[in-house]
C-alpha cells in the first residue's frame, strides 16, 4: 500500500506495473502496433489543446456527475473492456468491476475476459456493459446476449476495429503466446517476478472464461488460444451484421472503434445509441490519427443523434476536460486501470480513481467550472484550430 501512496498520477502506476509484471506481460499491455506512432499520438494530441480558464466564479462545490446512456455516473470516466485481466493481477475483472462501482462509474467487461459474465455480475452490483466482437459463430452472439440480459448488463458494446489482429512486434519479440510457451527466456522472465509467478501458479487457470469449454477443446486441438480467437473473429462483417445485432439486443448499443465521420453517420443510421471513438489504444492500425483529433468532426457528423465517448491517451484530469469540452459525453480508459491493478490490485484501482477524481475537481476549479455541463468549447483556447 505504501507504494500506492507514492503514486501521484496515472503514469506512476505504469512504473510500478513495470516492476511487478514479467516483461512479456507488461509489454503486451504497454505496447502498440508497428512503430507505435498512434500509441504516442493519442497522448501527444491532448497536450496540443490549450485550456482557457475564467476566474472569480465561486468554485467551492464541484459536481462531476453526468448521464451516460440513461445511467447516472459520479465521474465522467468509464472503463474500457480489456481481455484476460487476471493476467495482470490475480484479482482481475472482479477487482476492477468493484472499484468502478465504488467510484460510481461503469465497467465494460470484455468478451475475452478471464472472469465470466455471471461471476463478474455476482461480484459487483455496479452498472456494467458487455463488449462483444462479431464472432464467426452467430450462436455465440445470441448466447452472450441472453446471458448478459440475465445478469443485468446495461449495454452492449461492439468492437469493430479488429477484423484482423494488429502487428504487435513487442509480443513477437517476446514470443508471447497464450498460454505462455515455456522457453528459457520466458522462464527467466517469470522467475524474476516471484510474486506474480506465485499468484499465477496458485490461482485458477487463466482462460477465456465466457467460452471456456469450446475454447478449451479448440486449444487442445493444437492451435493455441490466440489462434482460436483469431479464427472466431469474422473479417467478413459488415454494417448489415451490426444492424442485426442492434435489433437482437434491443437496448443501449455502442459501436467501439470508429474514427471516420462517415462511419459515425452510418452507425447512427443503423440505430447505435453510442459511438466510442477508439483506435484500440494504438494497437491496431498504426499511423492513424489520435482519437481526440477526430472528435470534433465526429461530433458534427453525429449531430446529437447518439452519445459519443472516446478512449486513447487519457491520462490527466485536463484530458478528460478537453474531451468533454469538445463534445464527448464521457471518456474511457484501458491501460491506466490495468497498470493500477498490476501495481496494487483492487486498492490500486481505488487509488487511481481517487487521484483522477481529485485531478478533475482541481482542474475544474482552476478552469472556473462547477458542473460537467459547463465544459463546452468556451473553455478551449484554440478550439478553432482543432475543429
Ligand atoms: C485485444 O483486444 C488487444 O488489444 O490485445
Amino acid at each position: 500500500m505504501s507504494q500506492l501512496k507514492s503514486c501521484f498520477n496515472l503514469d506512476d502506476f505504469r512504473v510500478l506495473a513495470k516492476s511487478r509484471l514479467p516483461r512479456m506481460i507488461f509489454d503486451y499491455l504497454d505496447g502498440g502496433s508497428d512503430d507505435e506512432v498512434t500509441l504516442r499520438r493519442n497522448q501527444d494530441s491532448f497536450s496540443k489543446i490549450q485550456l482557457m480558464p475564467r476566474v472569480l466564479r465561486n468554485v467551492e462545490n464541484i459536481d462531476l456527475s453526468t448521464m451516460v446512456l440513461g445511467q447516472k455516473v459520479d465521474i465522467p470516466l468509464l472503463l474500457s473492456p480489456t481481455g484476460q485481466t487476471r493476467m495482470f493481477h490475480h484479482s482481475g475483472e472482479v477487482a476492477v468491476a468493484r472499484a468502478a462501482a465504488r467510484a460510481g462509474t461503469i465497467y465494460s467487461l470484455s468478451s475475452v475476459s478471464s472472469t465470466s459474465i455471471e461471476d463478474t455480475a455476482a461480484a459487483s452490483g455496479g452498472c456494467k456493459w458487455f463488449q462483444i466482437y462479431v464472432w464467426r459463430d452467430r450462436q455465440i452472439i445470441r448466447e452472450f446476449m441472453t446471458r448478459c440480459r440475465k445478469s443485468g448488463y446495461h449495454a452492449l458494446c461492439l468492437t469493430v476495429d479488429l477484423p484482423v489482429h494488429g502487428n504487435r512486434e513487442r509480443d513477437l519479440r517476446n514470443r508471447l503466446t497464450f498460454p505462455a510457451a515455456l522457453t528459457l527466456k520466458t522462464a527467466m522472465d517469470v522467475m524474476s517476478h516471484p510474486r506474480w509467478l506465485y499468484h499465477y501458479l496458485t490461482s485458477p487457470k487463466i482462460e477465456i472464461a465466457n467460452v471456456a469449454s469450446s475454447a478449451k477443446a479448440a486449444v487442445s486441438d493444437g492451435g493455441g488460444l490466440m489462434d482460436y480467437i483469431s479464427r472466431q473473429f469474422d473479417s467478413t462483417v459488415d454494417w448489415d451484421d451490426v444492424a442485426w445485432m442492434i435489433e437482437q439486443w434491443d437496448g443501449p448499443f455502442l459501436i467501439k472503434g470508429i474514427v471516420n465521420p462517415q462511419d459515425a453517420r452510418r452507425a447512427v443510421e443503423i440505430g447505435a445509441s453510442g459511438i466510442i471513438i477508439s483506435n484500440h489504444g494504438g494497437r491496431q492500425l498504426d499511423s492513424m490519427s489520435s482519437t481526440i483529433e477526430v472528435l470534433p468532426q465526429i461530433v458534427q457528423a453525429v449531430a446529437g443523434r447518439a452519445e459519443i465517448l472516446l478512449d486513447g491517451g487519457v491520462r490527466r484530469g485536463t484530458d478528460v476536460i478537453k474531451a468533454l469540452a469538445l463534445g464527448a459525453t464521457a471518456v474511457m480508459i484501458g491501460r491506466p486501470y490495468l497498470y493500477a491493478l498490476a501495481a496494487g490490485g483492487e486498492e490500486g484501482v481505488d487509488r487511481m480513481f481517487e487521484l483522477i477524481r481529485a485531478e478533475i475537481i482541481r482542474d475544474m476549479a482552476l478552469l472556473g467550472c462547477t458542473k460537467i455541463s459547463q465544459l463546452t468549447t468556451a473553455v478551449i483556447f484554440n478550439a478553432q484550430e482543432i475543429g
